[in-house]
């Protein structure tokens, strides 16, 4: 395992502001204690299996067979994404500021996984042909932090190259705030903030989220941040929350679920049912004004 502060020129973890340092604890603790990020997307529930196959379908679509690619997983946890693109032949570069997750993605052994902050990145200019932010934009609490770490990702990104970024909708977290074992609190101007401007405060809920989106909001936030021919699509599809509550692994369930997903996730509105958003786009190439 590499830790950030060995690399030349970079941070340790860093943090904005106090609201955001005490996010990045308990994502620390959430991710190295509380919860294992190395099952959800493989055995835990069918909809952390329906989110991985959905996933690395949009992704391979995006890749041209036979070609090698170098690819950075930004947030990439314990590698689960990071494995099959590797084992693709793809030179894979994964960072997650869980030094516990980063040491379980280096035992994979098929590519370098370094401890570190999606606002700072380790890596040169123009160094990637692929870029994944699959994790970070919804632990960000605020507009300027979640664009630190757009821009950086397509600063690592060549000209020409694709930025992938994933959101969990506003829609999806009402459901859980909602549903939680205890109420959250204060009720209705609290689940009213996070539906009208997507910020997340409930202590009742152990998720450590920070801001939740709309595919408008990340569509733009893509933009800003210089992406060029930007799709966002619902992952799992509307079935996504109703298996995240059922909670159980259930494969009868699966091919249904992913017929659904697979037609309806680009539809606008319909999309923001999902558990989770993916937005993807290029970063202009050289010979394109920006
Ligand atoms: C739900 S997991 C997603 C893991 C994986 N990318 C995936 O798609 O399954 C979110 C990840 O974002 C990471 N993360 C949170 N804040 C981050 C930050 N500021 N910079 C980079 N990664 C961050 C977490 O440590 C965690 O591994």
């Amino acid at each position: 395992m590499v830790r950030a502060e060995d690399g030349p020129g970079v941070d340790h973890i860093s943090s904005s502001g106090r609201d955001q340092v005490t996010i990045d604890a308990a994502i620390q603790r959430y991710y190295s204690a509380d919860f294992d990020e190395g099952s959800r997307l493989t055995t835990r529930t069918t909809a952390g299996k329906i989110e991985f196959l959905r996933t690395r379908e949009l992704i391979e679509r995006q890749l041209e067979p036979g070609r090698k690619l170098h690819i950075a997983d930004i947030g990439g946890g314990t590698g689960v994404h990071a494995t099959w693109l590797a084992e693709a032949g793809h030179l894979v570069r994964l960072l997650d500021p869980v030094p516990d997750q980063v040491e379980r993605a280096t035992r994979v052994g098929t590519f370098q996984a370094v401890v570190g902050d999606a606002r700072h990145l380790p890596w040169p200019d123009d160094h990637f042909d692929l870029t994944l932010i699959l994790g970070p934009l919804y632990h960000l609490a605020s507009a300027q932090d979640r664009h630190l770490a757009l821009a950086e990702a397509v600063r690592v990104t060549r000209p020409g190259g694709v930025l992938f970024a994933a959101a969990i909708p506003r829609f999806v977290a009402f459901g859980a705030a909602w549903l939680g074992e205890e109420p959250p609190s204060p009720l209705p101007a609290a689940l009213a903030k996070l539906l009208e401007a997507g910020s997340f405060q409930f202590d009742h809920v152990a998720f450590p989220g920070a801001h939740f989106h709309t595919a408008e909001e990340l569509i733009t936030e893509l933009a800003t941040a210089g992406l060029t021919d930007i799709t966002c699509e619902g992952v799992e599809g509307p079935a996504g929350p109703a298996l995240e509550v059922r909670g159980t692994h259930d494969d009868d369930l699966l091919d249904p679920a992913l017929t659904i997903a697979r037609r309806v996730g680009p539809i606008p509105g319909v999309r923001d049912l999902s558990n989770h958003l993916l937005a993807w786009g290029r970063v202009p190439p050289l010979d394109r004004p920006i």
